[in-house]
Parts: structure tokens; C-alpha cells; sequence
């Protein structure tokens, strides 16, 4: 079955339509914000599925049934494309997805693959992600369908998202100081170990790129960047995604209206709130102002929606615009 969106309800003109995002968690919130960075003018809404996360130990059906369910939640919502943020889910349900709706489907591998293939210079590349991914074996075949030549190394390194989960929410600082090689932000001596048990194996296979085939891995560039060695290149699907979503947009004719004032909606089924709202304002630290929570009423089990508006004055303002915030609201709890 085509499952299409229903444009005739909306007043609004398809292009100007948000981009729909999600993932099982945070992690997709490092593909919202280089998609928001790249195409200011465009609304997103994202969907962080907290409550079921992590995906990757669970089985492709189930993951594919999420899949599913979600991007149905979200052409409910109107959007004009969807972007799977999650490699777990892109890997289980991208393809189902991409013949079940009339829009378009980018997911997360194929832009990452095209990175790593364009950039290693000695083709031997190594690729962390979740069991799931790594079980499905789709970056070896994605990378090799554009370079047979390049020898792949993949290695599931599940904990890594349980230390994004967890220790994103214990950290304060900037989320630069996370996702930059540069920084020097103290790492657990727990987390390091962790990274050097998953990662010196690929360090003797002597890779000079290495994949973050889990949207969660960017936050994690420091410690990864630290045990792998510098003269191994990090490669984030995140900036890819953002670039794939342009180009498909563009060559549709369907990007924002210069001028449009975008408009970032996120909702999770996290039972709490607060922490998905105050780590969600810290990556998108300057354009997003205001969060307000409310029971969704939609088929995904005891979700909860988190609001977020950009300013309608001055997009890179904070918007203290009480009043705006409350129109957010009704026209969300529909
Ligand atoms: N962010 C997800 C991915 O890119 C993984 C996290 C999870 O296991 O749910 O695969």
C-alpha cells in the first residue's frame, strides 16, 4: 500500500512543509541540526523514540514494524520527505519504507558509504554500529558497491550508545566539546576502556577511515578520535544526510520558499521531558528558545511531544514570545 500525505487539509504551500526526521533516541538530533545548519529555511519534525531505544540489539522485523509506524506518525504530520536518522533502522526498514510512501526516503548508510569510499586513500576501511547494522551487513555492501577494492572491517560496538544515552545527560558543557577531536573534555577512564577494548582491533588492521555507522557515535568524536589516533579520518553520516536532503529537495523543486520562517518541532516517547528538552535545546543552542511538553495523542505507546519554535522576529534569537509558544501548541495537539 502507498501511504501518501494528506496536502489538501494543510493550508500551508507543500513546499514550505517540514522535513521529517527520527531515530530511537538523541543520536538523530546530530543529523537534525547539520540539516537545520544547511537549510535554515526549512521546518523540521523530529521524533526521538527514547522509550524503545536502544534499537540495535533488537530484531529487523521489530525495528521495521518502529520504521513503519513512525514515518506513518510523521506523513500524518505532513511532511515533504523523511530522513531515518538511525542506521539500525535505516539497515531494517529503509527499503520497506521507501515502496510503502509516496515521498522520499533518505536514510543513513548510503550517504556515509559515499564518504568513506571518496576519502580513504589506502581502501581499508573500518565501520562501528550498532549489532544490529553490523548484522545486516549493509556498509560493507554499500561501500563495496562503490569501490569493490576497499576492504571493510566491521565491528559492533553497542555500548557506545549507552554511553551517549547515559553520560550525555551526566555532561554540562557544550555539545562541541563532545562531538569536537580538538576538545579536551574529561573522559570516564570507564569509557575509555571501553573504547579501547572495541577499537584497537581495528587499529591493527591498519584503517585509515573509520565509519560512525550510529548517528549516537558523533557525540562520542572525542573519546573515539582519542583511542583510534588522529591519522585515522572520522566519517559521520550526519553532514552527508544533511547534503543528500538538499539535493534531493532541489532537484524536486521542492525547497522552502526563500524567507520561510522555519519552524523545529521534536517529540519523543522519553518518559522524561525535561532531560530530552534541556539536551535537545544544547544542540540546538542558538536558533531554538522555547520547550513545552503535552501528552500526543498518537498510535506510538505513551509518547509525549517536546515543542520547540524558532523566534518569528529573528531566527538565531532566543523567542520568549509566551503567546507564540501557546499557538505552537494547538496547532501540534491536533
Ligand atoms: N542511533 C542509532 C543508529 O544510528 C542506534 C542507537 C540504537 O541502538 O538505538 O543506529
Amino acid at each position: 500500500m502507498i501511504v501518501s500525505s494528506d496536502r489538501v487539509l494543510s493550508n500551508r504551500p507543500f513546499n514550505d512543509a517540514p522535513i521529517g526526521i527520527f531515530d530511537s533516541g538523541f543520536g538523530g538530533l546530530t543529523v537534525a541540526r547539520e540539516i537545520a545548519k544547511e537549510l535554515p529555511e526549512e521546518s523540521i519534525v523530529y521524533f526521538g523514540d527514547t522509550a524503545r531505544c536502544p534499537y540495535g540489539p533488537r530484531s529487523q522485523d521489530e525495528v521495521d514494524g518502529f520504521v513503519q509506524q513512525i514515518c506513518t506518525w510523521l506523513v500524518g504530520r505532513d511532511v515533504k520527505l523523511l530522513v531515518i536518522a538511525c542506521n539500525t533502522a535505516t539497515a531494517a526498514g529503509l527499503e520497506h519504507a521507501q515502496q510503502r510512501f509516496s515521498i522520499p526516503v533518505i536514510g543513513a548508510v548510503i550517504p556515509g558509504a559515499r564518504a568513506a569510499a571518496r576519502a580513504t586513500k589506502n581502501r581499508r576501511v573500518g565501520v562501528i554500529a550498532t549489532k544490529g547494522t553490523v548484522e545486516s551487513g549493509c556498509y560493507p555492501q554499500a561501500i563495496r558497491n562503490i569501490d569493490a577494492g576497499i576492504t571493510v572491517f566491521s565491528t559492533a560496538t553497542p555500548k557506545f550508545v549507552d554511553i551517549v544515552e547515559q553520560g550525555i545527560r551526566m555532561s554540562r558543557g557544550p555539545i562541541e566539546d563532545l562531538t569536537s577531536l580538538a576538545s579536551k573534555v574529561y573522559i570516564r577512564p570507564a569509557f575509555q576502556e571501553i573504547a579501547r577494548d572495541y577499537l584497537e582491533p581495528l587499529r591493527r588492521c591498519e584503517i585509515d577511515t573509520l565509519v560512525l555507522g550510529c548517528t549516537h557515535y558523533p557525540m562520542l568524536k572525542a573519546l573515539i578520535g582519542g583511542v583510534i589516533g588522529h591519522n585515522v579520518l572520522l566519517v559521520s553520516s550526519a553532514e552527508e544526510m544533511a547534503k543528500e536532503v538538499r539535493e534531493t529537495l532541489s532537484m524536486r523543486g521542492e525547497l522552502a520558499h526563500e524567507g520561510n520562517i522555519a519552524k523545529h518541532e521534536f517529540f519523543t516517547s522519553a518518559p522524561n521531558l525535561d532531560e530530552f528538552q534541556s539536551f535537545g535545546s544544547r544542540v540546538f543552542s542558538g536558533p531554538i528558545s522555547i520547550f513545552l511538553a503535552y501528552n500526543l495523542k498518537a498510535d506510538i505507546a505513551s509518547a509525549f511531544s517536546v515543542c520547540m519554535r524558532a523566534c518569528p522576529l529573528d531566527r538565531r534569537k532566543p523567542c520568549l514570545l509566551i503567546g507564540q509558544t501557546i499557538a505552537t501548541i494547538a496547532r501540534c495537539a491536533t
